[in-house]
């Protein structure tokens, strides 16, 4: 019985939603700690796809409880409607619970999310317009409005006003843009919450209990490192900390209690939205990549960027993460590429060779990657389902980003399904 946390090393959409769907059927707890519905996680249930911002992955699987945590920022509306989805299908909700102290998405966040991306000359980070980065702002400006104050009439009153008087003036003012009336959102809101209260609790004082008593504990990673505000490529990245530490923060337990600490990376490289991306391939192999492996975004439906694998980047992300079990997914793509590409160095635009991710991100648009080059495969490897079944050359692959990173690969994913792994050491 024990804690296991799972997080993406890469910049998003790593295959985390499967992971964590297999791994939750064996949980008396899925918690989401950071992050809101700018998630797109992907499970495959057999014949149904399920696609959760909001919800824990392990809404399908687990047996026990799924927390969204405090440090989550919730939409209420888009909580509702995922699981009215997820009651369609005819699945269970009622063991779905939110902290009292998340964070409240407002619909004034997602409008200046919104003008902020369409602004002329602004910085398009390309974000996913769900209003993240506005709520974070206001929960560390002290203004934001927490599950809580749904359940109270007069709190949410004065806060919507305060909050509405600054958002207003910078609508009307900055933007040109109509501002939102009191009334237009009070009364919704305050019956949002009278609708969810039964699923408004505190979280933390249950999770520590829950530790206290050694259950099976799933901490599920939203973005990913690459993307973190604070070790990401600034500014192209979100507005929390998808890191290990994050769940410390955004769950409110202890370092001392996160035992198995578990890093998803794809055996190839994706991003959506802006940023740099020193491996990336605007080419054949690139089109290639993103029509065999599906890279379409989740949650906008975007073409993922796609490049070769990045183990400067990864090393990076799994030093700050202190990853102790690695999962490749989608090695199954990579069948039938003769040669493969992994970068393990950068050349800096002075000439210089290093090893280590710059915290300069406008640098590192003139980064060149340095690659060694593996032989490729050309078997379909998405039915093996034990390491020894995999081509020698694809071992090989997984053998060298193992090397590199001196972590083992515990689990590596074949494909879509909950089936199509191959588990090198049952963790649970
Ligand atoms: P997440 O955001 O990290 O949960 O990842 P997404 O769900 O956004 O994107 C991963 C995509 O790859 C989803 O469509 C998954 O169904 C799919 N996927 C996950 N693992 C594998 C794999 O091993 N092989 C293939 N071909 N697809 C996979
Ligand atoms: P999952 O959990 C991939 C990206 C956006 C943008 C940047 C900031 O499915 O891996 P935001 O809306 O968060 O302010 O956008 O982060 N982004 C993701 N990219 N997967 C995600 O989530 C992402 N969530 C945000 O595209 O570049
Ligand atoms: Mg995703």
């Amino acid at each position: 019985m024990a804690t296991y946390v799972v997080v993406g090393l890469q910049y998003g959409d790593e295959g985390k939603g499967k992971i964590t769907d297999v791994l939750s059927a064996k949980s008396d707890y899925v918690v989401r700690f950071q992050g809101g519905d700018n998630a797109g996680h992907t499970v495959y249930a057999g014949e149904e796809k399920f696609v959760l911002h909001l919800l824990p992955s392990g809404v399908l699987q687990c047996p026990g409880k799924c927390i969204i945590a405090n440090g989550v920022v919730v939409n209420p509306k888009a909580f509702m409607h995922e699981i009215s989805q997820i009651e369609e299908k005819g699945m269970r909700t009622d063991h779905v619970f939110i902290s009292r102290r998340a964070h409240v998405i407002m619909p004034y966040h997602i409008l200046l999310d919104t003008y902020r991306e369409e602004e002329e000359g602004g910085t398009q980070i390309g974000t996913t317009k769900k209003g993240i980065g506005p709520c974070y702002e206001d929960k560390i400006a002290r203004v934001g409005i927490r599950m809580v104050d749904l359940l109270n009439p007069e709190v949410l009153a004065e806060k919507i006003r305060k909050n509405l008087k600054i958002k207003n003036s910078l609508f009307e003012k900055y933007f040109e843009k109509p501002g939102i009336e009191f009334e237009e959102i009070y009364k919704e809101f305050l019956e949002i919450g009278q609708k969810l209260k039964h699923r408004i609790v505190d979280t933390e004082v249950e999770l520590n209990q829950a530790i206290h008593d050694g259950k099976n504990i799933l901490f599920e990673g939203a973005q990913a490192l690459m993307l973190d505000i604070d070790f990401g490529t600034y500014p192209y990245v979100t507005s929390s900390s998808p890191s290990t530490g994050g769940v410390c923060t955004g769950a409110g337990v202890p370092p001392t209690s996160l035992q198995n600490l578990i890093g998803v990376a794809k055996a190839y490289t994706t991003r959506v939205g802006n940023g740099p991306f020193p491996t990336e391939l605007n080419d054949e192999l690139g089109e290639k990549m993103r029509k065999v492996g599906q890279e379409f975004g989740a949650t906008t439906g975007r073409p993922r960027r796609t490049g070769w694998l990045d183990l400067v980047s990864l090393k990076h992300a799994t030093m700050i993460n202190g990853i102790n079990n690695l999962v490749i997914t989608k090695l199954d793509v990579l069948s039938g590429i003769s040669s493969l590409k992994i970068a393990t160095k950068y050349k800096t635009e002075d000439g210089k060779i290093i090893d280590y991710f710059t915290s300069s991100t406008t640098k590192l648009y003139n980064y060149e990657p340095i690659y060694e080059e593996l032989e490729g495969w050309n078997e379909d490897i998405s039915h093996a389902r034990t390491y020894d079944e995999l081509p020698n050359n694809a071992k090989k692959y997984i053998e060298f980003i193992e090397d590199y990173l001196g972590i083992n690969v515990y689990l590596v994913s074949v494909g879509p399904e909950r089936s199509q792994n191959i588990i090198r050491k049952e963790l649970f």
